[in-house]
């Protein structure tokens, strides 16, 4: 395991300006602010940096879109929604080095000319924003935070705003209508946020994770960070494993390790004596990947050549008593419930999944509801309004590839891995 962007989590007290400091804290900032804004724009883009909230978008292009807007007014904002089933990855930077992400946000202020920040933090994570509230206050009265901040001809500061449960609020564009006060919708696009976001001026959003990163380049310089990691993938990366692995929790790796090494070398292995069925991959919206797969490497290029995506890093690991079919209820179930209606596909489309997923667990479907179900998952993908719907069917067209068998199994009534709800007897409500 690598420690390149967690090594002062859970090492210092996170509130201590000394201790950080005594660890290289703001030396990164210093040195950014006394460069051109170009120079430290030149230097994040060189060290091939790829967002880690899902997208995997190369972070030095998105700044120069915000940098190269003509506005008296921009923002950055750090997304801390972390809503993705399964992900509990930026809680632990949050938590325990707090004052590196408010750097990563400063760096960023300077390099893309935005003199205001915002911290959207998730509802569920009160304890999280109370610290933040203090390591900014902490901060604020260090000189670090506010006018000609560190001695430099340069003000930044950072709000704390918090969403109150709804998923889609992770989506920056639904997260930048919650933080002006409306619900919690996605916006149509283009404009894109960088170009026009929060109350319509350039906008930069960037994970907590991503940000994490900024002041560790800086240090570290692009051309040494890029040692980390792949030749697509620079860098480390933050997995948050759960499910049925002897170790779960959150593990930095350097990108092209493989999914089989994360499993039998830092989770040691299985906490059954079942073998690995599949992992989903990036969180409820990820892909299920079959155990024959497992040696695929973490990086970008090489996951996509799969036809799978990194996400947010969340790995949920099932052994072989896990019914795929019970499990894809549960997960088209939170779905359903985090669509936020505005668009027919999603709306609509995870309702039916839910419905012909029930009838297939009742053992009352037909090889014609399979047949539908396919259907319903392609048109959600590609004519969703945003994200959520798009990705919303990513499990269950992985299971139809891998474990179709196993789900037609359910239309005689049987269930391989004994444990699903037709097994239970359970009453399900359509
Ligand atoms: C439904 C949905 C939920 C999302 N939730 C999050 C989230 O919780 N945290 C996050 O950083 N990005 C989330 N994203 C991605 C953001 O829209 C955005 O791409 C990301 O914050 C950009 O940061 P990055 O470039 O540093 O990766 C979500 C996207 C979608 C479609
Ligand atoms: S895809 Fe779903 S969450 Fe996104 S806008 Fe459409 S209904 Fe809302």
């Amino acid at each position: 395991m690598v420690n390149l962007i967690s090594k002062l989590c859970g090492k210092i007290d996170p509130l201590s300006i000394t201790e950080y400091e005594s660890n290289g804290g703001f030396s990164a900032t210093k040195k950014a602010l006394s460069k051109k804004p170009q120079e430290v724009l030149d230097e994040v883009k060189a060290s091939n940096l790829r967002g880690r909230g899902g997208a995997a978008f190369p972070t030095g292009l998105k700044w120069s879109f915000t940098a190269s807007e003509d506005s008296p007014i921009k923002y950055v904002i750090c997304n801390a929604d972390e809503g993705e089933p399964g992900t509990f990855k930026d809680r632990v930077l949050l938590d325990g080095s707090p004052f590196q992400i408010i750097e990563g946000m400063i760096i960023c202020g300077h390099a893309v000319g935005a003199t205001k920040g915002y911290i959207y933090i998730r509802g569920e994570y009160p304890k999280t924003k109370e610290l933040l509230i203090k390591s900014i206050d902490v901060l604020r009265k260090a000189g670090y935070l506010g006018t000609n901040i560190f001695g430099f001809n340069f003000d930044f500061d950072i709000e704390v705003r918090s969403g109150a449960g709804a998923y889609v609020c992770g989506e920056e564009t639904a997260l930048i209508e919650s933080i002006e006060g409306k619900a919690g919708r996605t916006r149509f696009k283009p404009p894109y946020p960088p170009v026009a976001g929060l109350w319509n001026k350039p906008t930069l959003v960037n994970n907590v994770e991503t940000l994490a990163n900024i002041p560790v380049i800086l240090n570290l310089g692009a051309e040494k960070y890029k040692e980390y990691g792949t030749k697509s993938s620079s860098g480390t990366k933050l997995i948050s494993v759960s499910g049925n692995v002897v170790n779960k929790g959150v593990f930095e790796i350097e990108f092209g390790i493989s999914l089989r090494e994360i499993i039998n070398n830092l989770c040691d292995g299985m906490d059954t004596d079942k073998k690995v069925k599949f992992v989903q991959l990036g969180g409820s919206s990820g892909a299920c990947i079959p155990e024959n797969l497992l040696d695929i490497k973490i990086d970008f290029d090489c996951l996509r050549e799969n036809g799978v995506s990194l996400g947010s890093g969340a790995m949920f690991v099932a052994d072989d008593s896990v019914c795929v079919l019970d499990f894809l209820l549960a997960t088209m179930e939170f779905f359903k419930h985090e669509s936020c209606g505005k668009c027919t596909p999603c709306r609509e489309g995870n309702r039916h999944i839910v419905r012909i997923l029930h009838k297939i667990t009742k053992g009352v479907a037909t090889e014609k509801d399979v047949e539908i179900l396919e259907e319903i998952c392609e048109v959600m993908k590609t004519a969703s309004l945003c994200g959520l719907g798009q990705a919303a069917p990513t499990a269950v067209i992985s299971c139809l590839q891998y474990f179709k068998d196993e789900i037609k199994e359910h239309i005689n009534k049987e269930c391989r891995a004994n444990s699903c709800l037709f097994d239970k007897g359970a009453i399900i409500n359509e």
